[in-house]
């Protein structure tokens, strides 16, 4: 049961009781420095992606008012939000400590002076959820600081805090659950006919039946808006942040892929009909002198693989798609990839094949694999396959001291599944980046 809200003013009285607590820091080089505890820095969405997604807001045609973010954290993607697109902010934080936190944060990250819309920036401490009641202490709070008006909502960000392991929990178990919170909400929003302004950032982790649910929610919250769903990575093989953008900031195509840089986007690839991901059955492993690509899984996961194939000027390449252990997509050609895929941001790695092993790498073979590598003119091989993620580095460190001082081409080992009838079994294939 909601107990109300407290509203926080976002000025340096806020910073100095934030900087009386905790010293702000900075999360990453080149980042500003905000107040957060360890809790907080864990659920926090990275700057760099905060204020890429906020300057593609800015871009959107959006109805008059102010941007809200109902579980709002330490407040930074309600800050860059509201830099980028010059809009007042309302955060919700039900967490004391991180609510006072986060109104500190704002002081810090918005530009300087006073004025109305400056001074109307406020975190409330409480409930999400309760939306009447936060928006009457959100308006009364500006009365009492003397402006006289209650602007709407028109743009909602949430990213609501979700359990570790997402894909065998139910939506509603996301704090604050998604559909109690746009029901609540959305009614309450200034919009046009494009439909409400929502961003919603959700678990990568989520299953094709959870996105089914999400789809569901917001037909039923804005039905006839238009949404794309955005899976998006930083080039690390796994998907970073998975997200929809409805209504007005929704794009013209339903998927899309994105490989974020440290700081800007690298590439972007859209689609409006998204093809099935066949992996092709084979019964023997790649050949020596195949070329092996592997592609980065936000272009798969989103579904956008032919797009992004045909985005290409590849005659003559006719590869096939695979899926290398449980989530690295490969494409697999008798011929070299052309320049342009070597080169574009979604390939993870490009090499020719040199070697077949049966077993996994581990920490007894990994000099005989290294051993196996150099004779293939190989003198810094990665591991890119499926490996206890504890063991990873140290497989990879031992790897990396049985080749010290070789003199080679970079190379990689790829798990690759062969079937057999109705089993299948993977080999591990070492290839050369030549
Ligand atoms: C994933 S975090 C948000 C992180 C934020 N995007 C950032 O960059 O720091 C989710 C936050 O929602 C808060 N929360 C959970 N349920 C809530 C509710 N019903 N109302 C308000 N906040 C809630 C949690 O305390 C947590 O701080």
């Amino acid at each position: 049961m909601s107990e109300g809200h407290q509203a926080v003013n976002c000025d340096g009285r806020a910073q100095s009781w934030a900087t009386r607590r905790l010293k702000p820091s900075s999360q990453r080089k080149g980042e500003p420095e905000v107040h957060m505890n360890d809790h907080m820095r864990r659920l926090s969405t990275p700057w760099a992606i905060a204020v890429e997604r906020s300057m593609r807001i800015a871009n959107s045609e959006i109805a008059p008012g102010i941007i809200l973010d109902p579980a709002c954290g330490s407040g930074i993607h309600l800050a860059a939000m509201c830099l980028e697109t010059g809009r007042v902010g309302l955060g919700i934080e039900l967490n004391e400590e991180a609510g006072r936190f986060a109104a500190a944060n704002m002081n810090r990250l918005l530009e300087k002076g006073g004025g109305p819309a400056r001074d109307s920036n406020r975190i409330l401490i409480g409930d999400g959820l309760d939306a009447e009641s936060a928006l009457k202490t959100y308006h009364k709070s500006l009365q009492n600081s003397n402006f006289s008006s209650a602007p709407p909502v028109s743009l909602l960000h949430v990213d609501p805090a979700r359990p570790l392991d997402a894909q065998n929990h139910t939506l509603d178990e996301m704090a604050p659950p998604i559909g109690e919170l746009l029901s609540a909400w959305v009614p309450l929003m200034n919009q046009d006919e494009l439909g409400p302004a929502l961003l919603l950032d959700l678990s990568p982790r989520l299953s094709r039946k959870q996105r089914g649910e999400i789809d569901a929610i917001l037909d039923e919250v804005a039905p006839g808006s238009s949404r794309t769903w955005e899976w998006l990575s930083q080039g690390g093989g796994r998907i970073d942040r998975l997200s929809v953008w409805v209504g007005p900031l929704a794009s013209e195509s339903s998927h899309r892929a994105i490989r974020m840089g440290a700081k800007t986007v690298l590439r972007t690839v859209e689609a409006e009909s998204p093809t099935p991901f066949i992996s092709e059955k084979r019964g023997m492993p790649p050949s020596f002198d195949q070329w092996i690509v592997i592609v980065d899984p936000a272009v798969v996961e989103a579904r956008l693989h032919s797009a992004w194939l045909a985005s290409f000027d590849s005659a003559g390449y006719n590869p096939i798609w695979q899926r290398a252990s449980l989530r690295r997509p490969i494409l697999v050609s008798d011929t070299p990839p052309p320049d342009s895929i070597r080169e574009d941001p979604f390939t993870v790695a490009v090499g020719r094949v040199c070697g077949h092993r049966l077993s996994s790498p581990d920490m007894e073979n990994a000099p005989t694999v290294a051993r196996a590598a150099e004779r293939s003119g190989i003198g810094h091989l990665v591991l890119r396959c499926e490996v206890d993620p504890e063991l990873h580095p140290k497989i990879q460190k031992r790897l990396n001291k049985a080749l010290k001082g070789v003199e080679g081409d970079r190379g990689f080992i790829v798990d690759v599944p062969v079937s057999r009838g109705d089993n299948w079994h993977v080999v591990h294939v070492t290839c050369v980046e030549s």
